[in-house]
C-alpha cells in the first residue's frame, strides 16, 4: 500500500447501521470470525454464523439500527467500505444482560468489536466507540462495560487508549478468562 493509499484509508465517517445493509454487515461479521484471533475475540464460530439464515441477519440489523435495545455503529471509509464496527447491548434494570448478570440500573455492554486489518492503528476504534458512547449517554446509560480475553493484548491496549479501565473482575467465558473493563459515561 502506498502512502497516498494509506491517507485515503484513514478518512472515514462513523454512523449507526441501516436496516438495508444487512448483507454488508453479514460479510463484515464473517470476516471478523475468520480473523486469526477470532477464537479470543468472539463467542460465536464462523461455522455457526455461516449456518444462520438471511432472516437472522435482517432481524439483527433491524434491531441494531433503531430503538434502544441495541445500537451497532460502523466506520465507513471513503470508498464506502465498512472499516470497523462495535455494538452496544442495552439492559434494563433487573434484567439479565448478555452474560446473564443482573443489576439495579440501566447498563450497557460493548460487543462484536472489529476493525479491518488495513485500518488498524488509525483511530477507527476510538471513533466508533466515541459515537457508540454518545448514543448510550443520550439514552441515559451511566456506564458501559466490555469483556476482553486475557490473551487478547492488542484489544486490551486499544480499549485502555479509549478510556476503559480494568475493574479486576475476571469472567470465565467459552473463549477462556476475560477481563472486565468499564468506562464511566457521566464523567467522560
Ligand atoms: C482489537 C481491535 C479492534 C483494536 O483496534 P486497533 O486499531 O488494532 O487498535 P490500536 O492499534 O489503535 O490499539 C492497540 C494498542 O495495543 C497495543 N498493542 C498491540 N499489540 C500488543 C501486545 N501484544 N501487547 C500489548 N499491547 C499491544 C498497540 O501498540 C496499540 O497501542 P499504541 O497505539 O499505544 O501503540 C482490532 O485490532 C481488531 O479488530 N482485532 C481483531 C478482533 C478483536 O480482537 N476484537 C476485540 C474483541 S474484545
Amino acid at each position: 500500500m502506498t502512502v497516498e493509499e494509506r491517507e485515503v484509508l484513514r478518512s472515514f465517517a462513523v454512523r449507526r447501521v441501516r436496516p438495508e445493509e444487512w448483507r454488508s454487515l453479514r460479510e463484515l461479521r464473517l470476516e471478523a470470525l475468520r480473523d486469526p484471533i477470532a477464537h479470543l475475540a468472539y463467542l460465536e464460530t464462523i461455522e455457526a454464523a455461516l449456518e444462520r439464515p438471511d432472516s437472522f441477519w435482517q432481524d439483527r440489523t433491524r434491531t441494531a439500527a433503531s430503538g434502544t435495545a441495541a445500537g451497532q455503529f460502523v466506520a465507513v471509509d471513503e470508498r464506502g467500505d465498512l472499516a470497523g464496527t462495535a455494538t452496544a447491548l442495552v439492559t434494563a434494570p433487573g434484567e439479565p444482560d448478555y452474560i446473564g448478570e443482573t443489576g439495579p440500573q440501566l447498563r450497557a455492554a460493548v460487543v462484536g468489536v472489529y476493525v479491518q486489518p488495513g485500518h488498524r492503528g488509525g483511530g477507527v476504534l476510538q471513533a466508533i466507540l466515541s459515537e457508540t458512547e454518545a448514543w448510550l449517554r443520550g439514552i441515559g446509560v451511566p456506564q458501559v462495560r466490555l469483556h476482553v480475553n486475557e490473551q487478547n493484548l492488542r484489544a486490551q491496549g486499544a480499549y485502555r487508549k479509549c478510556g476503559y479501565v480494568d475493574t479486576g473482575v475476571r469472567v470465565e467465558m467459552v473463549d477462556g478468562v476475560n477481563h472486565e473493563m468499564v468506562r464511566d459515561l457521566r464523567s467522560a
